[in-house]
């Protein structure tokens, strides 16, 4: 990748960012709260609820003989409920820091498996993995170019028929991020940099009740000799549908987190048809 990647600087943040509390950056808190541990494990099992709702609509394989992937697994959240469903759950990490948590926060569980990775690539072999997801990452990324390379990678690693599933919050307004903000990612930033590269739109869809503007997408890797129709590639022109995702996650937990005081505040604006 280019130099706007700082892929040092990165894992320094996420390192520091998981240091602050047990549950690393997930949902942050409002001042002086700490997350109730299971009420923390049943936000991570709705979020995979979600996930799993779509699989059923879209996948071809059954999860229990199904290989997963997770981009960005922080601490286990989503791998821990994943992995009471899926065969296998492979977790991905810029941070060294989350991933020794997420060990932890999965102890006992036979079928996962957790590694390192440089930022921007996927460290496993082409066609090697059934479902793909990644939640609450993207919108981190400081540069647009990470995420498009994280797609493409995603629909290199899956089998023909895969699913990769990604959610990011809609609402980033600068070209290129700062900090832990990351990168406006747009419909014509996904058109212009998948090019060349095979997918079918299943789904971009808007939770109507999300103040946050959280964005889900699900891409589909063609089966071997399919054809796909322009309009089934084109994020500019596909008609996004309503779908929960964010909306019942948090209402009644009673930790104070961020999310809720965001979901409070007037709506954002979706910036993702802006080029
Ligand atoms: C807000 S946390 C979300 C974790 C998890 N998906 C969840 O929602 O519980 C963002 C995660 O993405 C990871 N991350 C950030 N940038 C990344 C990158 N370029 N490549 C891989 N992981 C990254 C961070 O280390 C962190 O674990």
């Amino acid at each position: 990748m280019d130099s706007k990647h700082n892929v040092a600087g990165m894992r320094w943040l996420w390192n520091v960012l998981s240091l602050k509390s047990r549950f690393g950056f997930n949902s942050h808190l409002e001042r002086g709260h700490r997350w109730d541990p299971a009420e923390f494990h049943l936000t991570g099992v709705r979020f995979v609820e979600r996930m799993i709702e779509r699989f059923d609509e879209y996948g071809r394989v059954e999860a229990s003989r199904a290989q997963l992937l997770e981009i960005g697994c922080g601490v286990g959240r989503f791998m821990r409920p994943l992995a009471c469903r899926f065969k296998h759950v492979t977790g991905i990490d810029i941070s060294r820091v989350m991933l020794s948590r997420a060990r932890r926060y999965c102890a006992g569980l036979p079928n996962i498996t957790t590694v390192l990775n440089d930022g921007a690539s996927i460290p496993l072999p082409d066609n090697s993995v059934d479902y793909c997801v990644s939640a609450g990452v993207f919108q981190h990324i400081t540069d647009g170019a990470v995420v498009v390379n994280y797609i493409r990678e995603a629909l290199r690693v899956l089998a023909p028929g895969g699913l990769f599933l990604f959610q990011f919050e809609g609402n980033r307004t600068a070209a290129i991020g700062h900090n832990q903000t990351g990168a406006r990612i747009s419909a014509m930033l996904l058109d212009t940099g998948l090019v060349g590269t095979a997918y079918r739109i299943r789904e971009i869809s808007l939770d109507p009740k999300d103040a946050i503007r959280c964005v889900v997408i699900v891409l589909e890797k063609p089966l071997t000799g399919s054809e796909v129709a322009a309009a089934e590639r084109s994020f500019s022109t596909w008609p996004m549908s309503e779908r929960r995702w964010l909306s019942g996650v948090y209402d009644d937990v009673q930790t104070r987190t961020q999310m809720h005081a965001r979901q409070a505040q007037a709506p954002m604006k979706l910036t993702f048809y802006e080029d």
